[in-house]
């Protein structure tokens, strides 16, 4: 069911000071900043040959990456997210299967433009996993 790594999230305290690591020490290209207001994030898209990188800073304290940062300050791995072909039937087969989806279990619009979800950590190996629903070729 799942297809392809779209990218992984590192949730970061300083988001001028990742994106200047990734940019000019490590060498990447790197997208403008993006507000995500119904996430709760500003986000830069690191592009990798085969994947992104999502930095995200928290845009207040009620963000639950803010709350990711309390406990990690310096910032680590957040999510991973995989692709999926029709993100409505994964839920319904994940929901089937026990697993919980964040939220009220409708898909939310995500970085990308395109509808996500994200799964219960204590289902998915103590990992935030987040599906996004593949873009129509
Ligand atoms: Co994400």
């Amino acid at each position: 069911m799942i297809g392809r790594l779209n990218h992984v999230a590192v949730a970061v305290p300083d988001l001028e000071a990742a994106t200047a690591l990734y940019r000019d020490t490590l060498g990447a290209a790197v997208s403008d900043p993006v507000d995500l207001p119904e996430h709760g994030v500003r986000v830069v898209f690191v592009d990798l040959a085969n994947t992104r990188i999502e930095l995200l800073a928290p845009l207040s304290g009620a963000s639950p990456v803010a709350g990711f940062l309390d406990r990690a300050p310096q910032g680590g791995i957040h999510h991973i997210c995989c692709e999926v072909d029709d993100i409505r039937a994964a839920r319904d087969r994940l929901h089937a299967a026990g697993v919980r989806v964040l939220g009220d279990g409708e898909p939310k619009t995500g970085a990308h433009g395109l509808p996500v979800l994200f799964l219960h950590p204590k289902d998915c190996c103590g990992t935030l996993l987040e599906l996004e629903e593949r873009a129509a070729p």
